[in-house]
């Protein structure tokens, strides 16, 4: 089986693992949902660090599979799962791996929301408001503008370039993000600056 590499979740594996270290519990059994999981390198990473989450993992492209496999294979506490299929903008309830309301204590989405249509970040707000436990975190990663400014210029140009290709594509604002939360019940906690010009921010289902 082929691991591939997203040389920028190389690069970002580690960083955000730092940021998780300091909202993830270690005390007691936890279940992670991991939407876009691209290559498999973030669940992987973060596994070997939490023993007591199980990691689910999941993308929207199949041809991904056998990658996120083989680095779940690999991991030292045998705590992440296989790949299932989920397209974030439609409906838990539609999805083929079936899954109660509040079935995780965490869910994860690194670098997915400027790179799909908004109705995606509408699906991943949507669907943590009914498989986050009370309390449970969404946590998200990636470039976002701050009240309609985005800096520095290399994002403003990665931010043209993702237009140029998909004009649905684009880097959201955090302030835009907030409300729909708000209508979703999920709240905005916290956001940490990143190297390379990203954040990691974090969101509570009240
Ligand atoms: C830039 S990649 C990020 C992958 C991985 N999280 C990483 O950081 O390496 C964006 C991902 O979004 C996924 N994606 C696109 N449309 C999606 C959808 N409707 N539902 C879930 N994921 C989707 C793509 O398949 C792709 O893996």
């Amino acid at each position: 089986m082929r691991k591939l590499d997203n040389p920028s979740a190389s690069r970002n594996c580690q960083p955000i693992l730092n940021v998780l270290k300091n909202v993830l519990s270690k005390e007691k059994p936890l279940r992670l949902l991991e939407i876009s999981s691209g290559t498999g390198q973030h669940s992987a990473y973060f596994s070997n660090e939490f023993p007591n989450i199980t990691f689910q993992p999941s993308e929207y492209d199949t041809t991904d599979f056998e990658s996120i496999t083989a680095y779940a294979k690999d991991c030292k506490n045998q705590n992440v799962l296989k790949p299932i299929f989920i397209d974030i903008s439609r409906d838990y309830k539609t999805w083929e791996n079936k899954f109660d309301e509040e079935s995780f204590d965490y869910m994860l989405n690194i670098n997915m929301i400027h790179i799909t249509p908004w109705r995606c970040t509408e699906g991943l707000f949507k669907n943590a408001s009914h498989l986050l436990k009370k309390n449970g975190l969404l946590i998200t990663y990636g470039p976002y503008a701050v009240n309609g400014i985005l800096t520095p210029e290399s994002n403003v140009n990665f931010n043209l370039s993702l237009k140029s290709r998909d004009p649905e594509w684009g880097v959201r604002d955090i302030r835009d993000l907030k409300e729909l939360g708000n209508k979703y019940g999920i709240v905005f906690k916290d956001s940490t600056d990143m190297p390379a010009n990203n954040k990691t921010l974090i969101w509570q289902k009240i």
